[in-house]
Order: C-alpha cells, then structure tokens, then sequence
C-alpha cells in the first residue's frame, strides 16, 4: 500500500515542496549563511506571532518549551487551566518540575473561561498560568482574547500560552493580547515535519527569567533571547527544519495570513457538516469548536450515533486515509479529523468521500 494521507491532529501532511526545502544542503549554524536564513524569516515570524519581539526557534518539540516556560516564569505558585489531555499533562510537568501547582479543572469538552481563571487568580497565590489555546485532545478552543484581558487585572501573573495546534491557523495577536509566553510545535497548523517549537516571549517574561536561578540550560530563555539578537540559537538546530520553515513561511503570506485563517474556518465548518449528516455530534460545547480538527461523538455525551471507530478507522485507511480514533480517556468514544496545514475544499471533500462510503461499509 501506498503513503496513507494524515488526517490525524498531527503531525499532519507534508507537502513535496516543504520536504524539498527539508533537505537542503547542510550550512554550519554559526555561520553567516545561518544569521541569513535565521534574518530572513524573523520578519515573517514576527508578522505571524503579531509581535515586535524576536521570535524564537527550538528544534524540540513542543514540550520542550513547555517545561522551559515553567523552569524560566514559576517562582511562586502556577495555576493550570485543564480541559484535556495535553492541558491536564502541565499539570504534572510543573510538579516534576519542583513547582507549586494548581489545577483549574473543566471537564472535557468543555473551554476554560476568563471568570474562572479571574476567581482564581484573585486569591494572589499564583505568578504565573498555562492555557492550551486548542485543546487538541477535545477539539475545543478556549476564548484566549477574553482570557488575555485579565493580563491588565494580574501583570505580575506570566501568561504561558500553547497554541501548538491553533498557530497560523487563526489570529493570535501576540503584543496587543499581552500575554507572556506563546509557543507552538510545527507538526501542526505549519504542516512541516515535527521537532521544530516556535516561540516568543514578551520584555516582562525576559525580565523574570533574567532573574530565575532554575532555568536550566537547554530552554534557557534568556540564552534564546541573546542568540536570536544575534540571529542565532543557543545550540545547533535542526537545520533542515529551519529551511522548511522559510519555505513554508513564504507559502504562509503568498496564501495571505487573513485567506489562511478563513481557509482553516471553513474546513473545520465542512468536516462538523459531514459529521452532522451523518447523525453524529460534536464533542466540544457549542460555539467553541476548533477551526483545525474536529472531535466527533461517537455515542457519549449525547444521544448521537455510535459506530466501530477502529473498523471505521481501518476501512479509510484502506482508502488512504489516516483519522484519529479519539485521544486518552475519550478514545472510541470520540475520533478526530485534522483539516490543518495545506488542506483545501478539494482534498477535504475527497477525505469526506472515503468515510461517505466507510460509512456504508461498516
Ligand atoms: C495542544 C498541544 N500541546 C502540546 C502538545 C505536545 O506536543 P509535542 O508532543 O510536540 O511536544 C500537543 C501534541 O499533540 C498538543 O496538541
């Protein structure tokens, strides 16, 4: 059998073209021809973040900055918003990492809410926060614009911001949100091969983690920051990544950020319709659904249908296609569709074709 097209929540599809750029001739990274590659996309990575700071490249994956952000902003105690599967996990890795944590909880499906987060951080116990923008475990997308107006109510709180599976895909306005920390892993929305983490943070973040004696030394940010003045990384990158990603940048504003946004919307739109047509519903609570995958019913939290997600699975994939069968406590009682990255309403319909007929065939 041929390549099975991924139409899992990531890593997603990769075109030709990026795993051209992919395989670029290899430079030494403390070159000049790596300060010109590096130069070259800040620009554009700072036009997507929305942002005038420098935007940083680790070439781990998204964890890895992650737990940097906790090891570089949590002095005090850190309050982790969790509704889901990799929201829940921070959790545990700020613990790990030695700090006070605490949970605010939602159950599944369900988005964190600014009031929530307000009633918490009234207490003055926490100096920082995670929030997984895109919940990529429930499909569910948190109303981060409402969230971030808390940042003029709490300044002394560092808002540590996943947005691993909604980056470029939808507008998150770095600077005018004010918040301190975003970071997302390019398996996702950026459809390059994953390994690569995007991230930036703001002058007030710097300013903390200037002052932190547990940064570590890997995703020490303040080493980021001073490198990235320099067009550089603190350690030798990926650099394959890092030509993929120019690569994919320059497809980024030749598609236009807006017609890229509206693009990731209306896929999103056509796969809730498929499911809907078929007598499932969605997991997510209404009105905060993802723009980047869809996590379907199957059975729970609603009198939708039920199917043989495993046998529905089996039978796309012997059409070449990859969906999801539902992520920790709610596999097979969910699946999930990804329509992020280089989708189009052409490919999504053929997807949507293939589980038409899975369907009959089940
Ligand atoms: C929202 C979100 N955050 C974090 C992660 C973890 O990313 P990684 O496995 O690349 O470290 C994922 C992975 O799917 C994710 O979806």
């Amino acid at each position: 059998m041929g390549h099975v097209k991924l139409h899992i929540p990531g890593p997603v599809e990769v075109s030709e073209k990026t795993f051209r750029a992919f395989c670029s001739p290899m430079i030494g990274h403390r070159g000049q021809g790596f300060k010109d590659l590096y130069a070259k996309i800040q620009p554009q990575l700072q036009s997507l973040l929305y942002t005038n700071q420098l935007v940083y490249l680790s070439t781990s994956s998204a964890w890895g900055v992650m737990e940097g952000a906790i090891r570089n902003l949590v002095f005090k105690r850190v309050l982790c918003c969790m509704c889901g599967a990799f929201s829940d996990k921070w959790l545990d890795v700020a613990q790990r990492c030695g700090k006070q944590a605490e949970a605010l909880k939602v159950e599944w499906g369900s988005p964190i809410l600014a009031d929530m987060i307000d009633a918490k951080l009234a207490s003055g116990q926490f100096d920082a926060l995670t929030l997984i923008h895109n919940e990529t475990s429930t499909g569910v997308m948190s109303p981060l614009a409402q969230i971030a107006e808390l940042k003029k109510k709490y300044p002394e709180v560092s808002f540590i911001v996943d947005a691993v599976s909604s980056l470029s895909a939808t507008k998150i306005e770095f600077d005018r949100l004010g918040i301190d920390v975003l970071l997302a892993g390019t398996q996702k929305a950026f459809a390059l091969p994953p390994g690569l983490t995007v991230f930036t943070c703001s002058a007030a973040a710097l300013e903390k983690a200037a002052k932190s004696k547990d940064r570590g030394y890997y995703f020490d940010f303040v080493e980021f920051q001073k490198n990235a003045q320099d067009n550089m990384t603190p350690s030798t990158p990926s650099i394959g990544h890092i030509y993929a990603l120019a690569s994919k940048l320059d497809d980024i504003f030749g598609e236009g950020l807006e017609a890229r946004y509206l693009r990731h919307t209306t896929l999103a739109q056509l796969t809730q319709q498929w499911a809907e047509r078929h007598g499932f519903t969605l997991f997510p609570e209404k009105g905060y659904e993802s723009v980047t995958l869809t996590c379907i019913n199957n059975g729970s939290r609603s009198k939708g249908r039920a199917v043989d997600v495993a046998k529905l699975q089996k039978l796309v994939k012997d059409k070449g296609f990859l969906i999801d069968g539902g992520y920790g406590k709610i596999k097979g009682t969910t699946f999930r569709i990804s329509n992020m990255g280089d989708e189009t309403e052409a490919t999504m319909s053929q997807l949507h074709a293939a589980l038409d007929e899975a369907m009959k065939q089940l």
